[in-house]
């Protein structure tokens, strides 16, 4: 068995972790996911799932990782089979390669838009205005820019010259980083781009939070915040919301993606998970709800009150990082620097996610399919590129891609990795493996909710959504859907072929 790569420091590997963690999810899903569902209504079965869900599953992808690691895999495929001694277990761990694979061939995309309109913004080629009128009309121009950039179509879409090389070049870029491996690429990444992007957050903070009522006095920022955290019981009984702040807690935490599992294996067996585990999931709260949700919506309730917010919120997530940011920048002194601060925010979030979420296959091929890192990567990377040009040019595969791999079957995944770990593998030794090498105890209680009552919440949120969306998503037909679904299917024969080959040849070296 070859040695494994080790993470060379804990800060290093806590600020890697939280690297993988905060995205843009942080800083344009949450918001979006939260404005939608009216406010402070979403905050309480938010922080809910984050008891019930967020931290159970966080230990248990972190143990899992860890067990993994320390018997030589480091992707769910090869640890799904050591927990389970079932010929079928190492084809259920397909799917931690499969969906964050499939999550980074759009991912990388939206984040490589934030180094384009950084750059616009630092030399001032966003579009200007200098007056409110109606919503549509401020924001009409900041709009067009986007489409231009993007492209647009009724199916083909033709993105600028611009546009596509700034893509090449942010794969490029994240390829490289995971050439270097673990200690001297991803861990280094962290280092500098973590702190970078909190000082950028606080400063884009301060700067929203004092902007006063510059528009009319019911805009003001403090009334962006009462929006988003005035709890709202009388919204509960809808079962969308409990649905959204789910899912929003699975994709910030990066869980059911396989990527935590992966980053977790390369830890030593006495490494603490607990308290690491722990500060990776608070930090991302950190980013999420304190900062995440003090920029970009009291922004928008600054300058066009807290109804068109809403509708802001309803256009998605790139219309409020990309039309309502640079139209508020644009009313504000200094808007350029600002928005670059924004943009290189968003930029710092998004690789650090890009490369954890790429890593698994990565570790995958390396490690199973015995391949060196470079020759790995660079199969990776252009499985990656030839991947991207679905949703760069064709319009809608970019949100039927999101609805499988970002929301189907990472609550799968999630469900599947904590009754492996918990009811298969076995209770009494899953809660010893969490705390091996433990800084601090977990409190039982958390024994009783790995056990039974998120397993349990997850199966609900599974039915619950198939019953709500999933049938209704899955019967609804158009050219493009049928192209992404076909493309994560040849994504699923693809990765099990090499599943199916690694183990083979294991045996019968055997
Ligand atoms: N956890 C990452 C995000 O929030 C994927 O964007």
């Amino acid at each position: 068995m070859r040695e494994r790569e080790r993470w060379g420091t804990r800060i290093g590997l806590v600020l890697a972790a939280s690297g993988n963690a905060v995205g843009l999810g942080n800083f344009l899903r949450f918001p979006v996911q939260a404005a939608k569902h009216d406010g402070g209504a979403f905050m309480i079965p938010y922080f809910l799932a984050f008891f019930l869900l967020g931290i159970p599953l966080m230990w248990v992808e972190w143990a899992i990782g860890r067990y993994g690691g320390i018997r030589g895999h480091g992707t769910s495929p090869g640890t799904f089979q050591l927990l389970w001694k079932n010929r079928s277990a190492k084809y259920l761990g397909i799917i931690g390669i499969v969906c964050p694979l499939v999550i980074i061939v759009y991912y990388t995309y939206i984040t490589s838009w934030t180094v384009g309109y950084a750059v616009f913004s630092l030399c001032n080629k966003l579009p200007k205005v200098h007056t409110i009128g109606t919503l549509e009309e401020t924001l009409q121009p900041f709009s067009h820019f986007l489409q231009r950039y993007t492209g647009t179509g009724d199916f083909f879409l033709t993105p600028s010259l611009y546009a596509y090389g700034i893509y090449v070049f942010t794969l490029l870029l994240s390829m490289l980083i995971l050439a270097r491996g673990i200690a001297r690429g991803i861990e280094l990444l962290a280092k500098i781009a973590m702190p970078l992007l909190f000082l950028f957050a606080v400063f884009l903070v301060i700067r929203v939070l004092t902007l006063g009522s510059p528009v009319h006095p019911e805009g003001n920022p403090l009334k962006g915040l009462a929006f988003l955290w005035e709890p709202r019981f009388s919204k509960l009984l809808d079962l969308n919301i409990w649905l959204a702040a789910a899912g929003q807690m699975f994709f910030t935490l990066s869980l059911g993606m396989g990527a935590l599992l992966t980053y977790a294996s390369y830890l030593r067996e006495r490494d603490d998970i607990v308290l690491s585990g722990l500060t990776t999931a608070t930090t991302n709260e950190f980013a999420e709800v304190v900062l995440g949700s003090s920029i970009a919506i009291p922004a928008a309730v600054v300058f066009f009150g807290v109804a068109n917010t809403e509708i802001i919120a309803r256009e998605g997530a790139y219309h409020l990082g990309f039309v309502s940011m640079p139209a508020v920048f644009s009313f504000i002194p200094l808007g350029n620097i600002f928005g670059f601060l924004w943009f290189a925010l968003l930029f710092f979030a998004g690789i650090t996610s890009i490369v954890a979420l790429t890593q698994p296959a990565v570790a995958f091929l390396e490690e199973e399919c015995c391949m060196e890192k470079g020759k790995a990567v660079c199969c990776v990377g252009s499985f990656l590129f030839f991947s991207g040009h679905i949703p760069i040019l064709l319009q809608g595969t970019l949100d039927e891609l999101d609805f499988w791999a970002g929301t189907f079957f990472i609550t799968f995944f999630a469900a599947a990795e904590i009754i492996l770990f918990f009811w298969i593998f076995g209770s009494k030794k899953a809660w010893d493996e969490m705390h091996r090498g433990a800084d601090i105890p977990i409190p039982r209680i958390f024994f009783f909710l790995c056990r039974y009552v998120t397993p349990t919440i997850l199966i609900i949120i599974f039915g619950g959504w198939m019953i709500q969306h999933g049938w209704q998503e899955m019967l609804e037909t158009s050219f493009p859907k049928w192209i992404a679904r076909m493309y994560l299917l040849m994504t699923f024969f693809l990765a099990g072929f090499l599943v199916h080959k690694a183990w083979k040849k294991r045996e019968t070296s055997l």
